[in-house]
Parts: C-alpha cells; sequence; structure tokens
C-alpha cells in the first residue's frame, strides 16, 4: 500500500551514512538485537530517539485531537478478531509479489526491484546474474499468530498491518459512547507489522513500526471537500515543524489500494530518493460496510472453524443498512454508511526525515580559536530530545551549585540536561549533535549580577539573560518557531 523511491540525490549513501553514524553515536537509534548480530527490519531508540519520536507523536497528537473539536482518540488492540482481517481485504489481498532466486535463494520484490543486490559476490542485480528468478508469487505481509495454547487454524490470527481497523470496528462504541456527530474523526497512534520482504533504507521500511492514523467519518458527498482538506492540513504539519518545502512534494497515486477511490501522498526527498511519509486516502464507505457484513458473518465462521480465506462474508440485505457500524443522520432523518478521509502516517518515518532534514556541516571555532567542523542538528524546538542544556563554565567558584539551581527550575517543565564534564566547547559540540537548542551558561558574572549566557543551537548568538527570565525564555523560544 506503500510506494517508494525515484531520483536519488548525489552523495546520497555518505549523507544517509551520516546520520545512521550520529544516530547510533548519539543515542537515537540502534539495530534491534544489535549483541546477537541483529534483526532484520527492527529498530530500537535509544535515549535521544525516544525523546524524539515521542515528540513527533505527541505534536501529531496535538495536532489531530487536543487541538481541535472534532477528532477523539482511541487505543485499541493489536491482536484482533481474524475475520476482521478477512473483512478488511488483507487476509486475500495484502501481499506483495516475490520471486525467489534459485541459486542464490534470496528472495525479491518483483514489482520494486531498483537496488536490490543478489545473494552472490560479486553482487549484481537479481536476474543479471547467472542466478534463475522464479514467476511473481504472491506473499502476504501479515505476520501470523496463535491465540492460546493451541495452533489450530481456528486460533489463528495476525499482528495488525495497520492500526486503521481497530478504529472501524469501534465507530460504532465510538457514536455510543460519546456525543460526536458527522463529520468527526477517530485517531490514534500505534504499533503495526509487516512482513516486508525487503526491509531497507534504516528505518523506512520496517517489518515493526509506528502508525499515527486518523480516520475522519463524513458525509457522503462531502468526502472529495475533505479529502482536499486534509491533504494540505497534513503537509502544512510537516512544514510548521521545520521539513522543508522544497523537498516535500505530492503525488497523486494512479494504481489505487482495494479500498480507495483517490489516494495522494506526501513525500520526502530523503538522502536515498523521494519517499512516502504518509497516505491520504479517500476510502469511501468500504471497511464500514465490510465490517458490517463480516460481523454477522462470526457464526458461520465458528461452526465451521475453516480457513479465513474459504468464509463468505454476509450478504447486504435490508437489516444491512441498519447495523451498529451505521449512522443515524438527525437532520436528514435517515440512517447510512459514512464515507471517510484517511491520514495515514508513519512515527518511524516522519522521526527519520526529521533526522535527515536537520542533519547539518558548518563551521566553528574550538576552544583553541581554530575553525572546526560542526555537526548541527537543526530540530524543530518542540522536536528537539533536550530543550536546553545548563552548563557551568568551571567546576569550582560556585558555578556548579548555580547551574544545578538553574537546571532543577527548568526541568520541572522541560526536558534540560545538566553537563560539566568537558571543556565548554565540546560541550557545545555535543549539544548541537543532539540537536539541543540552547545552552545556558552559568560564569563569573552570573554571581554577580544574577545573568546567565544563552546560546542559540543555529546562529551560534549568546545573549545575557537574567537568571530569573529564564523560564519564560525557553517557553518564549519553543513557541515563537510555531
Ligand atoms: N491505513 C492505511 C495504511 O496503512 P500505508 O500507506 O500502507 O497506509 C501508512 O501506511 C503509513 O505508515 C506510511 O505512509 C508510512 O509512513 C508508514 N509505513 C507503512 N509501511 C511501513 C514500513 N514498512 N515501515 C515504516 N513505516 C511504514
Amino acid at each position: 500500500m506503500s510506494s517508494d523511491q525515484n531520483s536519488t540525490p548525489q552523495n546520497s549513501n555518505e549523507q544517509m551514512e551520516k546520520v545512521v553514524s550520529l544516530c547510533k553515536r548519539r543515542g537515537f537509534i540502534f539495530q534491534s538485537s544489535e549483541l546477537y548480530g541483529g534483526v532484520n527490519g527492527a529498530w530500537d531508540y535509544g535515549p535521544m530517539g525516544a525523546l524524539l519520536k515521542r515528540n513527533v507523536k505527541d505534536a501529531w497528537w496535538r495536532a489531530m485531537v487536543h487541538d481541535r473539536e472534532d477528532i477523539v482518540g482511541l487505543d485499541s488492540s493489536i491482536i484482533m478478531h481474524p475475520l476482521v482481517w478477512k473483512a478488511s481485504g488483507h487476509v486475500d489481498g495484502f501481499s506483495d509479489p516475490m520471486v525467489d532466486c534459485k541459486t542464490c535463494k534470496k528472495r525479491f520484490r518483483a514489482d520494486d526491484m531498483d537496488g536490490a543486490v543478489c545473494g552472490l559476490k560479486p553482487s549484481k542485480k537479481p536476474g543479471e546474474c547467472e542466478g534463475q528468478l522464479t514467476e511473481p508469487r504472491s506473499f502476504n505481509l501479515m505476520f501470523e499468530t496463535f491465540l492460546g495454547p493451541v495452533t489450530d487454524t481456528s486460533a489463528k490470527t495476525f499482528l495488525r498491518p495497520e492500526t486503521a481497523q481497530g478504529i472501524f470496528v469501534n465507530f460504532g462504541n465510538v457514536l455510543s459512547s460519546t456525543r460526536v456527530k458527522l463529520p468527526f474523526g477517530i485517531a490514534q497512534i500505534g504499533k503495526s507489522f509487516r512482513n516486508e520482504i525487503n526491509p531497507r533504507n534504516f528505518t523506512f521500511r520496517s517489518r515493526e513500526f509506528e502508525q499515527m492514523e486518523m480516520e475522519f467519518f463524513c458525509v457522503p458527498g462531502t468526502d472529495e471537500e475533505w479529502f482536499q482538506r486534509w491533504v494540505e492540513t497534513r503537509q502544512k504539519w510537516y512544514v510548521d515543524l521545520g521539513l522543508k518545502p522544497d523537498r516535500m512534494r505530492l503525488r497523486a497515486h494512479d494504481k489505487l489500494a482495494h479500498y480507495s477511490k483517490a489516494t495522494t501522498d506526501i513525500e520526502y526527498l530523503f538522502p536515498f530518493g523521494w519517499g512516502e511519509l504518509e497516505g491520504i486516502a479517500n476510502r469511501t464507505d468500504f471497511d464500514l460496510r465490510q465490517h458490517q457484513r463480516g460481523q454477522r458473518t462470526v457464526g458461520k465462521w465458528q461452526k465451521d472453524g475453516g480457513e479465513l480465506k474459504d468464509v463468505p462474508l454476509a450478504d447486504e440485505d435490508a437489516e444491512f443498512a441498519k447495523g451498529k457500524l451505521s449512522y443515524f443522520d438527525d437532520e436528514k432523518k435517515q440512517r447510512y454508511i459514512p464515507y471517510v478521509i484517511e491520514p495515514a502516517a508513519g512515527a518511524d518515518r516522519a522521526t527519520l526525515a526529521f533526522l535527515c532534514n536537520g542533519y547539518d556541516e558548518d563551521k566553528a571555532p574550538d576552544d583553541k580559536g581554530q575553525e572546526q567542523t560542526r555537526i548541527v542538528l537543526r530540530l524543530h524546538p518542540k522536536l528537539a530530545p533536550i530543550k536546553a542544556a545548563v552548563l557551568p563554565l568551571l567546576r569550582k567558584d560556585g558555578h556548579p551549585e548555580r547551574a544545578e539551581k538553574i537546571y532543577k527550575d527548568l526541568k520541572r517543565r522541560h526536558h534540560v540536561e545538566y553537563d560539566e564534564s568537558a571543556a565548554i566547547g565540546k560541550r557545545y559540540r555535543r549539544q548541537d549533535e543532539i540537536g539541543t537548542p540552547l545552552c545556558i551558561t552559568v560564569d563569573h558574572q552570573t554571581l554577580q549580577d544574577g545573568t546567565v549566557t544563552v546560546r542559540d543551537r543555529d546562529t551560534m548568538q549568546q545573549a545575557r539573560v537574567a537568571e530569573t527570565a529564564l523560564l519564560a525564555y525557553v517557553d518564549d523560544y519553543i513557541e515563537k518557531q510555531s
């Protein structure tokens, strides 16, 4: 359901390697189970990465739920009834075409061979070496699992491949437990799992990842207008958080997923090429209709206990339109199944885009006044893991005590760090690399007049600010950049 890359900018590998290296060096992202040689397609977020990704998700939740009157939140389970995946179309249709190399035994996505490398040395493109490829076969991307101790077909279900279905099956529960009226949305953030054939490009295509999805239910006929509005709203969200507009584009799909009437992707130009950050889809009433049918199939499925592929969903009949997933429109005095616009974003992809977008190198003097290359992560202050670092100039003369007091005051509201470990220039560089927007230094003058220096990460300019005004200064700095 997602597509990626084409044109690749020059020096892309070098640029990407720099970002990956920074992520590891500074505790943003590690390979999963690295100690055991690693697991392909799974990633661990370190201390800085966990904060950054949390800030990305918080910014999304704030924009999509907190700041709006027409969207409510949800946190549904990862494991769901197996019929959910039959009704949604994932059992029968959520697959990629794959080919196997008969010689090196590696498996490739038949529709995405660009950049694929065969297992023989020297490596070539699959099919261009002496290895023969099999005919394409369908490979379902869902991870199977079993509920309880038995492993027969009736206990089989899946780890969810998208969070969206948890929203659709709870549509009736949200309607009956809240005062929402059309148009309204249900939003959730959570893990999804896809057994991707070729996980690659760092976290971009993973097997375990987090989605930020919102299903916006509207009156049929108003869907196209809402679709346009959501494309614009979502694109603006990324720009407001600092993604460079000239590295973003919209791409309308010509080949649509089985549930979609129209889909537009928001793409970002990563160092490895253009990649999808988020897809906005007009899902019509497809999913609610399918679950309306699916829930009426449970009895038959239980009785037969057979393969999900063989279970026919209940037909639509006169009672169908009155089911739990329909909506009674008070104004129209009519019951119908709403249409849905879905902005579906990836928390990991957005985080990766902000990291690539923010990575920069410039020149700055070191502690001896020599110009050196400086690595700086120009993250939006709202996303920066650490908002300010508090640094005593010396480890004596009362500087540490004064700095610790400032640190404790700021810590009540913000993620801040205290560091007295090295020469001041080295400490600034460390904070630049993790994207800390402000460095607050306590020096001799602080003890005389109660002011500190505040250094701006991007301009490296320093201002003297009264200790008593620091909290307001940090607050304003974060807010003014919106
Ligand atoms: N509910 C619709 C849906 O899941 P999708 O385009 O397949 O649509 C939505 O996924 C978003 O989830 C993508 O735009 C991407 O940001 C993220 N995503 C999808 N597959 C991913 C993967 N294998 N690794 C990381 N993120 C992924």
